[in-house]
């Protein structure tokens, strides 16, 4: 058979639409590189960090979008977000996570920027004595750092490298916004700690997982052994502006039925904790739930009980995706709440009572798909549609999402 025949045929969406998953997406690098470009550095807003984390003027965090670095900063003006790329050749500027600068400056040639990317300096631009140098019509102000669009919630900041994707808020829409708003009000926020993971798989492996409670209380033994995440409760599972976005919430104290369904599912029958603490849910916001919520193309804002966190899907590669971790509580949380929360904390995370069982899953999960190109996913829980469900034992977020992935890719 002729190769090219054959590429073409297995490039082909299934014909029977968002009810089936093609494998080859997971493994394909060209479907990869449109990913990251149309997506992550296209028409959409990135979470790049927390307000508390450049806490005044002249503090910096360098972070990614994707494959691109950028350098959030604060000066008197307030925030901003560069691109961690020179002007000159394109080198990263900065190299550090964190610091201190007055300007930003490339190790290379020592060409110097203000905190808001202007180019402020080209070293040698007049030459050595009277030799060399930049020609005479060379304008500094054109050779700024590129600037990325900003927009602030609550203590959040978030960037666009496009000038065409509406404002934040109309990008999320009212659901979203107010799931946002809801856990970050404009109360001053405390960054609790940070943590990385390296999960070899590709990045829509984890973008499905979080939006699938399906899996919760299957393959998280841990939620129903200590009843944090049940089938028989209150839920919903909200598709957001067309399928990008996604809003779950679950009120696990509010229960459907006798409980019998619960009784059913798994659970470790001779684990105790010793300090329950770590799983026991205050209700600080007054409504009994818990709340996940997704924001295209890579951040996940989450209360699961009572940690808070917003983590970031940073692609390394076709089939390597990083995990940024962000946990956070409120500045003036009491030294209990702080303590609840850190400890909480121990449920989500690269060794996390819960997130664990994620990134060895889908570890397994991305050589499967590799090695069945061909193969297609089936989501037909809940039905074939994309409307928001009152359940768990729902796939309408991955058909929402593929939905969305389809149009945006032409597939
Ligand atoms: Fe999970």
């Amino acid at each position: 058979m002729n190769p090219t025949t054959e590429t073409t045929s297995a490039r082909r969406w299934p014909s029977a639409g968002i009810t089936r998953v093609p494998a080859w997406i997971y493994s394909d690098p060209a479907i990869y590189r449109r990913e990251l470009d149309e997506f992550f550095a296209g028409d959409s807003w990135s979470f790049v960090g927390l307000e508390a984390e450049v806490p005044e003027p002249g503090t910096f965090k360098r972070t990614w979008i994707a494959d691109r670095q950028v350098i959030v900063t604060r000066d008197g003006d307030g925030i901003h977000v560069v691109e961690n790329r020179c002007s000159h050749r394109g080198g990263a500027i900065v190299w550090k996570n964190r610091g201190q600068a007055r300007t930003l400056t490339c190790p290379y040639h020592q060409w110097a920027f203000d905190l808001k990317g202007g180019c402020r300096g080209v070293s040698l631009a007049r030459g050595v004595q009277g030799e060399g140098g930049m020609p005479a019509d060379f304008a500094m102000k054109e050779h700024d750092l590129r600037k990325l669009r900003v927009a602030r919630v609550g203590g959040s900041i978030w960037a666009s490298f496009s000038d065409r994707v509406p404002a934040f808020e109309d990008y999320c829409g009212p659901l979203a916004m107010q799931r946002l708003t809801r856990l970050m009000p404009g109360r001053p926020l405390r960054l609790l700690g940070q943590s990385r993971q390296l999960i070899p798989c590709n990045w829509k492996l984890y973008y499905e997982n979080n939006r699938d409670p399906y899996h919760g209380t299957l393959l998280h033994t841990f939620f129903i052994t200590f009843g944090l995440y049940r089938a028989d409760s209150r839920h919903a599972t909200s598709p957001q502006q067309g399928g990008m976005h996604s809003v779950n919430v679950a009120a696990p104290g509010e229960r459907k039925g006798d409980g019998s369904l619960t009784r059913e599912l798994k659970r470790f029958k001779d684990i105790r904790l010793n300090d329950m603490e770590t799983v026991q849910f205050a209700d600080e916001y007054g409504d009994g739930e818990m709340t996940a919520m997704q924001l295209f193309p890579g951040a996940f804002i989450q209360q699961h009980a009572n940690v808070l966190a917003v983590r970031v899907i940073v692609p390394k590669g076709v089939r390597e995706t990083e995990v940024d971790w962000t946990y956070f509580g409120y500045a003036d949380d009491d030294e209990r709440m702080q303590r609840i929360r850190l400890k909480q904390a121990n449920l989500l995370g690269p060794s996390g009572f819960v997130s664990i069982d994620d990134s060895e899953l889908l570890k397994q999960l991305q050589r499967q798909v590799e090695g069945y190109p061909e193969s297609q996913a089936v989501l037909e829980m809940g039905g074939q549609g994309v409307e928001p469900q009152v359940t768990m034992a729902t796939e309408v977020g991955l058909r929402a999402f593929y939905q969305y992935y389809r149009e945006r890719l032409g597939l």
